[in-house]
């Protein structure tokens, strides 16, 4: 009999824990005789003490095993996915899940809530009055027929482990380690049936790992753990040290995703880079192109012929939303009744930004979790955001924060004004899209 706190205890004490302790623990998480004290400690040590290869890709098999796993055999194309580890104002998923349903691949994409600083797909589409991202395999199944793309949340019983281990990493600081974004990530995409997964891996400020070195292993443990698990998976390792697009916070990053679909000429550079180049590898990976600058082309194409903007209306529909979403966000997506500027306090060129700190102030807003369960308030965030290399006067805006009322926005408007450093210099940044990671 393997116990828990036997599991928790080797890991504190630095060893490296057999595949049957890590099957026993997670099938312990999945029907409930593991507690969240023992998430949370067992997290936490992970966190310290890390996990090597093998331990990594057990966790993530337990993890996909501890509920069922949907196959999709019967559809008549590739069976694509994207996940990012997560960022700040970073809507890519909402675009792209209907971008690839128009390049001809079926998007069955599972996707999370916010996790630490990081904001959550499920939480940006339930800005959408009415749309419901719970979905049996039955379910999903309906709406990939009507649009070729699905974001929801894992049932049930789809990676339950994950569910609940994720839950507790959310508000125990747990969130920052390899194995456990490893195992997170993939399980949800094994048990979803995904054939063909490309990864967006952030790196800086705003990331869950922010150090280049780090994020760079993370890519290469994603990759090498999804080959092993049979998955054809190839990861883009993205920029986050600033906030990707203008918005953060819910519904502002849902209307951002609807405008850069309805009308790419206008997306924020950035964006339209990130998305592309994650399109492109998807469609190359799943091979519906031949390369991913072919991919990229397609992809274009399909968001400028208003492709792409019909599939995401079709999704929303078959999701529950309102019918005219596309045509007209403003009527459907709720609006704080505060927007305030945060006045720069000084001229000069933005130098660097504390993109963690402006996530935290989204969820200070009311914009994310503090605890399990916590509710959302969809309408709160920060608008046009200011970037890296962006010249600004003394007293102009360095981003607009909406929010619940003014005492509210009067609290946070410091903490925003401090997560931007000002300097003389104009600076150039690394670039949105920095390199892929293939296997
Ligand atoms: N997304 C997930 O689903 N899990 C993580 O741990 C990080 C990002």
């Amino acid at each position: 009999m393997i116990h828990p706190e036997d599991v928790i205890a080797a890991k504190r004490d630095r060893r490296a824990l057999s595949t049957e302790a890590i099957t026993a623990f997670v099938a312990g998480v999945g029907d409930g005789r593991v507690v969240d004290a023992q998430i949370a400690a067992f997290a936490m040590a992970v966190v310290l003490n890390g996990m090597n290869a093998r331990e990594t890709a057990d966790l993530t098999r337990a993890m996909a095993d501890s509920g069922r796993r949907l196959r999709w055999d019967d559809l008549a194309g590739p069976v694509v996915d994207k996940h990012s580890t997560g960022g700040v104002g970073d809507k890519v998923s909402l675009i792209l899940a209907a971008l690839l349903a128009a390049c001809g691949a079926f998007v069955p994409m599972v996707s999370g809530r916010g996790l630490g600083h990081t904001g959550g797909t499920l939480d940006k589409l339930e800005a959408i009055p009415g749309l419901s991202v719970e979905a049996d395999g039955a379910v999903m199944r309906r709406i990939l027929a009507e649009a070729g793309c699905a974001i929801v949340g894992a049932g049930p019983d789809l990676a339950p482990a994950d569910r609940r281990i994720y839950a507790v990493r959310d508000v125990t600081a747990t969130f920052g380690s390899e194995a456990l974004i490893v195992a997170s990530i993939l399980s949800k995409k094994l048990a979803a049936g995904v054939g063909h997964l490309v990864m967006d891996v952030k790196v800086g400020s705003g990331a869950l790992l922010p150090d280049e070195d780090a994020a760079q292993d993370l890519a290469q443990a994603l990759v090498t753990t999804a080959a092993e698990a049979g998955l054809a998976c190839q990861a883009v390792l993205t920029d986050m040290d600033q906030v990707l697009g203008r918005t953060a916070g819910n519904a502002l990053e849902t209307a951002e995703a609807i405008a850069a679909l309805r009308d790419p000429a206008q997306t924020e550079p950035r964006l339209l880079a990130v998305t592309l180049a994650l399109a492109g590898a998807a469609l190359a990976l799943a091979g519906l192109v031949d390369d991913a600058a072919a991919g990229e082309r397609q992809a274009m194409s399909a968001l400028h012929d208003g492709r792409a903007a019909e599939r995401f209306a079709r999704m929303v529909r078959a999701q529950g939303g309102p019918a005219g979403l596309v045509d007209r966000p403003e009527r459907h997506l709720a609006a704080a009744p505060t927007i305030v500027p945060v006045p720069a306090p000084e001229g000069g060129v933005v130098a660097a930004i504390d993109v963690r700190a402006l996530g935290e102030a989204v969820i200070d807003l009311g914009g994310g979790r503090r605890r399990p369960g916590d509710a959302i308030d969809p309408s709160v965030g920060l608008a046009a955001v200011a970037e890296i290399g962006q010249r600004i006067s003394q007293g102009e805006p360095l981003a607009f924060v909406h929010a619940s009322g003014d005492a509210e926005a009067r609290r946070i408007v410091p903490h925003v004004r401090r997560a931007f450093r000002l300097g003389g210099e104009a600076v150039t940044g690394a670039g949105p899209v920095r390199r892929v990671v293939t296997g």
